[in-house]
Parts: C-alpha cells; sequence; structure tokens
C-alpha cells in the first residue's frame, strides 16, 4: 500500500477530527515531509484536507469521494481486491462485461464517480453526473441456471434497499421489477444483463448495474424525468458518504446473492412493492391497459388482475409500469 493510501485510510477512519503530523509519522514510521507530500496529493485529487497548527490535519466531512480506502472501513469480509473505481467511464455494465469476458471473478465489482453513457432499462439512458451519484456494477456467477439468473434482478432490489435503509434509516420502497423509491420518486435504477455462451446456450455470467441518486439536484436531471426522479438527499449529510452506501450495497448484494435458490427474499420484496393492491398501467411496446398489481410469484413475475376478471403473470424482459399513485397524482 502507498504512503498517500494509507494516509487516506487514516484521514477517513478519523474524519472530521485531527491528527497530527507527529502521530501520522509515528503511526507509519515515515517522514514529516513524506507526510506533507502526500497531502497535497490528495488535496490535488479533491480531497477537503484541513490543515491547523498545533492541530495537524483533518478530512473535512464536505469531502466525498470515492475510494477503496473510504469503502474498506465499512465492507464486512469482503474482498477489496475485487473492487475497481474509476472517475469516468462510458457505463459501467459495459467495463464489466469486458471484464467478465476476460474471466474477472465472481464479486467483482465496478464503480466510477462518472458515467459518460449510463444505460437504463429498455434502450433508455441513465442521468449519472459526476461527484453526486453512485453508478455501480457487479459481476456475478453464483452457480448460475435460468431460474436463479431470473431471480438476481428481484433479489437485488430487496439488497439495495436494505442497504439504502441501513445506512440512511430511510424506509426504502420498490416498484416491480426493481427501481426503487423513497417518498414517492425514484432514487435508484438497477439493469441486469446476461452474457450467455452462443454455443450452449448457458448463462455465463450476470452484470448487476445499480445506479443511486444520493444527493443529485432534481433541476439537474432531464426535464422529462425531473416529477419522477428523487436523491437520497438534498445535500450530502455530514455524516454520511457515498462509500459507506456504496459499501453497504456490496456488502447486501453479496449476501443476498449466496442464497438465491431458496428465495428468502421474496417476502420481504412483497412488503416493500408500492404497486400491490394498486391499479397500474402495463405498457407492452405502443400499447397499454389498465391492472390490478396483486401478486409477486416466487420467480419475481408479477401477478395482475385485468377489468375482465383474468390474471396474468407479466415477467420482466418487455413491460413498463405505471402506478397511479396518489402522490403521484399530487404532483
Ligand atoms: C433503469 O432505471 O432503467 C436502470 C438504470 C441502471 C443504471 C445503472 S448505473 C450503473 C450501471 N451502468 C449503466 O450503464 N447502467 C447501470
Amino acid at each position: 500500500m502507498s504512503t498517500k493510501s494509507l494516509i487516506l485510510q487514516i484521514l477517513e477512519s478519523k474524519r472530521n477530527t485531527y491528527i497530527s503530523g507527529e502521530e501520522l509519522a509515528q503511526q507509519l514510521q515515515i517522514s514529516r515531509s513524506a507526510i506533507w507530500k502526500s497531502m497535497n496529493e490528495l488535496k490535488k485529487e479533491g480531497y477537503q484536507i484541513i490543515s491547523a497548527t498545533n492541530k495537524g490535519y483533518c478530512l473535512s466531512d464536505k469531502t466525498d469521494i470515492l475510494s477503496i480506502e473510504g469503502m474498506g472501513l465499512f465492507l464486512k469480509n469482503n474482498d477489496i481486491g475485487l473492487i475497481h473505481i474509476f472517475k469516468s467511464v462510458d457505463s459501467t455494465n459495459h467495463i464489466a462485461k469486458k471484464m467478465a469476458l476476460e474471466q474477472a471473478p465472481h464479486g467483482t465489482v465496478i464503480l466510477t464517480e462518472e458515467q459518460t453513457a449510463g444505460r437504463g432499462r429498455m434502450g433508455r439512458s441513465f442521468y449519472s453526473p459526476a461527484g453526486s451519484g453512485i453508478y455501480m456494477s457487479f459481476i456475478l456467477r453464483p452457480n448460475l441456471t435460468n431460474d436463479n439468473s431470473v431471480l438476481i434482478t428481484t433479489a437485488a432490489a430487496v439488497a439495495v434497499a436494505r442497504a439504502i435503509e441501513q445506512v440512511t434509516q430511510i424506509h426504502a420502497e420498490i416498484k416491480w421489477v426493481n427501481d426503487i423509491y423513497i417518498n414517492g420518486k425514484k432514487v435508484c435504477g438497477i439493469l441486469t444483463e446476461a452474457l450467455t455462451d452462443f454455443e450452449s446456450g448457458n448463462i455465463e455470467s450476470i452484470i448487476l448495474g445499480i445506479g443511486i441518486n444520493f444527493n443529485t439536484a432534481v433541476s439537474a436531471f432531464p426535464k422529462s424525468v425531473q416529477n419522477k426522479v428523487g436523491s437520497l438527499f438534498i445535500e450530502k449529510p455530514a455524516n454520511i458518504t457515498r462509500n459507506q452506501v456504496a459499501a453497504a450495497v456490496i456488502h447486501h448484494v453479496m449476501t443476498i446473492c449466496k442464497d438465491l435458490q431458496n428465495r428468502p427474499f421474496i417476502a420481504e420484496y412483497k412488503n416493500r412493492s408500492i404497486i400491490l393492491g394498486k391499479e397500474i398501467e402495463v405498457i407492452r411496446g405502443y400499447t397499454s391497459e389498465t391492472a390490478v398489481a396483486i401478486d409477486i410469484t416466487e420467480n419475481g413475475g408479477l401477478v395482475i388482475k385485468k377489468p375482465n376478471g383474468f390474471t396474468e403473470t407479466l415477467n420482466s424482459a418487455e413491460i413498463s409500469i405505471r402506478g397511479n399513485f396518489l402522490y403521484e397524482e399530487k404532483i
């Protein structure tokens, strides 16, 4: 580990409190000038480090930069060697696919500060500005069968809702298939893609892409989505960082993927659903119909009841839904 990395680790673990140059020098067995040099490098990277005579150095709680050092503090039993962080990429799903083809192992995670071509479901784009969101993709190969690969999408929604709630204490809900909502606004989207072996037709790996609006200003989103989207926070809170949320997502996704087969998350998925029991609009291509969402199946399908009394189970692939929710009417 480099000196800069060791210093960052210490600063991240003592955010907003001072640590003297002398203490750092002793702890790391390095000279004061080596410390000074690393501090300057970190400042150049955007870290707000306050230095005060007789007190030392302090990482301001306004700093919110994704890093292995910042995330490592909150990771439980995860291999930080599998985490890759970029400043800017076109799409983390794209990078993950390339890495999966190069045999990157199960549990590899790609994060970035910004995506220049972030992708959403159904060919839509996902707005991914620098510094205010968490854009991440997992490479997953958990003994995949066709059955449990479908379940990853459902499980991931529960995992992300758990992570958000654990760190922020804000109740997170799920809109089928896998959008995360807070107070009636979409704060997170999930895009799951499969890499299939051309000859055998077997699924080789799943790319699970997650985009969370941490403190992206709603006014910064494209006009067309401004009345639907939200962020976890308006401003970065003093005591919560994107590293912390990202680490919690990694923990909950990797934990939930250990037992897809027994579907222990379906009940929680239903409890967090904002559409069950509600009237929804089901959109397929250019047609749409009204129905009531009545259940979620063991495979994550949505059971709807149509006005003629017939029921149908929808699978996620080709459908989008619009909810006629009270809070949407209030906008
Ligand atoms: C949706 O809401 O339609 C899904 C959005 C998924 C966005 C995430 S951000 C990280 C990953 N990389 C992408 O290009 N997309 C996913």
